[in-house]
């Protein structure tokens, strides 16, 4: 009989052994998996259950399971980090299980339990609580991800899925780490259109983003600044990050429109430079506008926001041929300052007057 996650118990299988941890030093992104895992199922008819948190291992899925033809999944990131005090610390978790519901309401997956889900990501937090690093710029991210199962090849909705979180420790997600970064505009590629899946998490986004970036990468650059995809015209994002522009005193950002991603580093970023009274807008903004700025000596700084990208300033942006090197390729004070603050809130460093910490 299946377990129901109504009376939240989740049951416990732990590592008989434990790994090595890594050098602080030497955690990069994304490759480093820690002992455990949390899992639920979700089944037609019965709903999510089975709540589990169990050794990390991989899982099995039937060739016909859905999400490996056609893509049906969500995926979330966010961080812990440990505080001076030693108390487990995420920042705005709650965002992101909205974001993920948001998410599986776009690809037809059933709706997640948000409490529920961040309790039991709070419970396999204090499992790993040895894992997360506290050298300056790392933490443990986190990956929670959906993925359907059932094995039928007609198009609809699964009627069965895999809940899973997983954690990294991790270091900077650039190996530029908080330097600037170097940044192709895409010119013939679009990363999403509206009516799209581009405000969704979902591996289809991403899966679509690579030959774009491939290329810039072959070029030296990081990443790919995405048009609009209609016209490619407008800013909407960066690969992993949303962007931000300083253009003469005034921070901007592309608005909302249905195929940017809703970045909750975003969000804080726009909430703290209102809190400083630095002019901050949410619209649309060209290509075109941005070079004229910078044309008139106006693009003061540019930067990325992301969860693990965190605060990215952009060196250099390259579009067909040319380029512009931004505050002489050098990390501008307002990204300096936005990195320091949000960094030192999530850490527990500086006070948090937004109430974004939760403590685990
Ligand atoms: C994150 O910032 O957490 C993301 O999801 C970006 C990711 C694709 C690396």
């Amino acid at each position: 009989m299946a377990k129901t996650i109504e009376n939240l118990e989740i049951e416990y299988q732990l590592a008989p052994t434990k790994k090595q941890k890594p050098n602080p030093n030497e955690l990069g992104f994304g490759r480093i998996f820690t002992d455990h895992m949390f899992m639920m199922d979700y089944t037609e008819g019965i709903g999510w259950h089975d709540p589990r948190i169990l050794p990390y291992q991989p899982i099995t899925l039937d060739p016909s399971a859905k999400v490996l033809h056609y893509g049906q999944t969500v995926f979330e990131g966010l961080k812990a980090y440990l505080s001076q005090d030693d108390k487990i610390l995420l920042f705005r978790p709650e965002k992101n299980m909205q974001r993920m519901n948001r998410s599986n309401d776009r690809m037809c997956i059933p709706p997640i339990d948000e409490k529920f889900a961040l309790e039991a990501l709070k419970s396999l937090l204090r499992v790993e609580k040895d894992w997360i690093p506290k050298a300056e710029g790392t933490s443990l991210y986190i990956r929670p991800f959906i993925i359907s199962t059932e094995p039928f090849l007609g198009i609809s909705p699964s009627i069965s899925y895999h809940f899973m979180i997983t954690l990294s420790p991790v270091g900077a997600y650039y190996k530029e780490g908080i330097n600037p970064v170097k940044i192709a505009v895409e010119g013939e590629f679009v990363r999403a259109v509206k009516g799209g899946t581009g405000d969704a998490k979902t591996g289809g986004n991403y899966a679509a983003s690579l030959k774009a970036q491939i290329a810039a990468k072959n070029r030296g650059y990081s990443e790919v600044l995405w048009l609009d995809g209609r016209e490619k015209k407008y800013i909407e994002e960066v690969g992993s990050m949303n962007v931000f522009f300083k253009i003469g005193g005034e921070v901007v950002t592309p608005a909302l429109n249905g195929s940017i991603l809703d970045g909750i580093t975003r969000n804080s970023i726009i909430e703290l430079l209102k809190y400083w009274n630095v002019p901050v807008v949410e619209r649309q903004i060209s290509l075109e506008e941005v070079i004229q700025a910078y044309n008139d000596g106006k693009l003061e700084e540019a930067f990325g926001t992301g969860t693990a990208a965190v605060i990215s300033p952009i060196g250099e942006f390259a579009w067909e041929g040319k380029k512009m090197i931004i505050n002489d390729g050098k990390t501008g004070d307002l990204s300096k300052k936005l990195y320091d603050t949000l960094t030192g809130i999530q850490t527990g460093e500086l006070p948090d007057p937004f109430g974004w910490r939760v403590v685990v």
